[in-house]
This record gives structure tokens, sequence and C-alpha cells, in this order.
């Protein structure tokens, strides 16, 4: 598959479990936007030429400056557009705006601001290579159950069954995707799927895991804002060194 790369950013979250105060994306992580990092590490990636940033609806114009105001590569291009109500809706309206030339399309969590470059190339490299849909994944360290509803508020969950663990895989971003079939997942898939892939795998597209890496976890509690500075710490020392 050749072709132009772009990749579309969800950004217009709330992301309510890190706690009161800014839209998750607009939290500082080593005094940067954490959106800005993502962004950035999108644009690290020699072949992805656009990024399309979707923002929360009233926020547009303040994403946009925000990404002005942060010394952002001018080789390559960074839109801004308005997200809707699901992460699924904002990805739809992300893949509006792409050039009708686009053929490979990453889908990439502002809320994963640390992911490698070599993760980002990984995944484009084995869409160029063929596969219609990729997701960089990494395997588990606990234990999974699944579990029915609490009989009542107060009692505990029954288990009701224990996944093989050494099947398991934990999906991260960015996903990859031939444009066309993720144009396609969109147009036919409704109701609540969490990622792109799982879209795709629901019209019968087959879906390839790449390694994964553990520095393109999600920022989603608090305890991730500790380990993602932590991270970023070690990565400024090491650049220092
Ligand atoms: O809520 P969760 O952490 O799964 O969100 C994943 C990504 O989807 C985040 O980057 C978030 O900003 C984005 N999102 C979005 N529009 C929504 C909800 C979530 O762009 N309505």
């Amino acid at each position: 598959m050749r072709g132009p790369v772009a990749a579309v950013i969800p950004a217009a979250g709330r992301g309510v479990r890190l706690g009161p105060g800014a839209p998750k994306a607009l939290r500082a992580l080593g005094g940067v936007p954490i959106l800005v990092h993502a962004v950035r590490a999108m644009l690290r990636a020699r072949a992805v030429a656009l990024v399309v940033v979707v923002a929360p609806a009233d926020g547009v114009a303040e994403v946009r400056a925000l990404l002005d105001g942060n010394g952002l590569p001018e080789s390559k291009e960074i839109k801004v557009v308005a997200g809707g109500d699901t992460r699924q809706e904002s990805v739809r309206l992300g893949l509006a705006a792409l050039p009708d030339d686009t053929a490979i399309v990453l889908v990439h969590d502002a809320a994963r601001p640390l992911v490698p470059v070599e993760t980002v190339e990984a995944v484009v490299a084995a869409v160029r290579d063929g596969a219609p849909a990729v997701v960089p994944a990494v395997p588990l360290a606990d234990t999974v159950k699944e579990v029915d509803p609490a009989p009542r508020p107060d009692a505990p969950e029954p288990v009701v069954g224990t996944p093989e663990r050494g099947r398991l895989r934990a999906v991260q971003t960015p996903q990859g995707f031939r444009r066309d079939v993720l144009a396609e997942a969109h147009e036919k898939v409704t109701g609540a799927v969490t990622d792109c892939a799982g879209m795709a795998e629901r019209i019968g597209v087959p879906v390839v895991v790449v390694p994964g890496h553990e520095e393109a976890f999600k920022v989603t509690r608090p305890l991730d804002l500790v380990l993602a500075e932590a991270v970023l710490a070690r990565r400024r020392a090491a650049d220092v060194f």
C-alpha cells in the first residue's frame, strides 16, 4: 500500500477520570499540554505528512492557538476540527477532514502522549506491507476475570470466567488502517465500540497486532500523570548525557 499517511487524533474527551480541571488533552505534562506531545509523536514519524486534531466543539480556536504557540514543525500540516459526543463520532469527523489522496490513516488517542516513534513506524510499515488494519499491543501483567453484574449494589460481583492470559493483549494506539477500510467501518458500524479496530473486526476485516510499547500507555487516572512525568524526565536526562 503506497500513498500519503495522515494521523487523526481524537482529543474531544473530557477525561473525567483524571479528576476535576481542564480537559485531559490540555493538561500539562513536563510543562507542555498532553495533546502537543501526542501531535509531536505522530509528526516524528517520517511518513506522516498531516495530523488532524479533533478538538472539543467549543474548543477549536483554543486548540488551534495552543498548537500554533508550541513550535511544531512547519513542514507538516496540522488541521483542527470540531469533535462529537463519542470517540467514534470524533474520529468520523476527523476522517471527513482528510484530503482525497490519503491512503493510510493512523488513529491516535491524544491521551497517549509518549508513544515512541518506533511504534508509530511499525504500525505504518505493517499497513504498507498489506495489512488492512493494524494495532500495537502488549501482553497483560494482570490476570483478567470476566464478571457478571452484582446481584445487589452492596454485593460482590460473581466471576464467570478467566480468559487464558497468554492469549490476551492490551491494545494501544496509533491504530493503522487502509483509509477505505476505516471509512467503510465508520459508515457501517453503529453502537458502542471502544476502538477503531473493533469496528473493522465487525465488518469482517482481518486485524493484526504489532508489538506496542510500555511508554504508549494511556493517561487516564491521576497516577498515570505521575508515571508520564517520570518517563519524560528519564528521556530528558538521557538526551543530556
Ligand atoms: O475516554 P477515553 O480515554 O477512552 O478516550 C480516548 C480518546 O478519545 C481521548 O483522546 C479522548 O480525547 C477522545 N475522545 C474524543 N471525543 C469524545 C470522547 C473521547 O475525541 N467524545
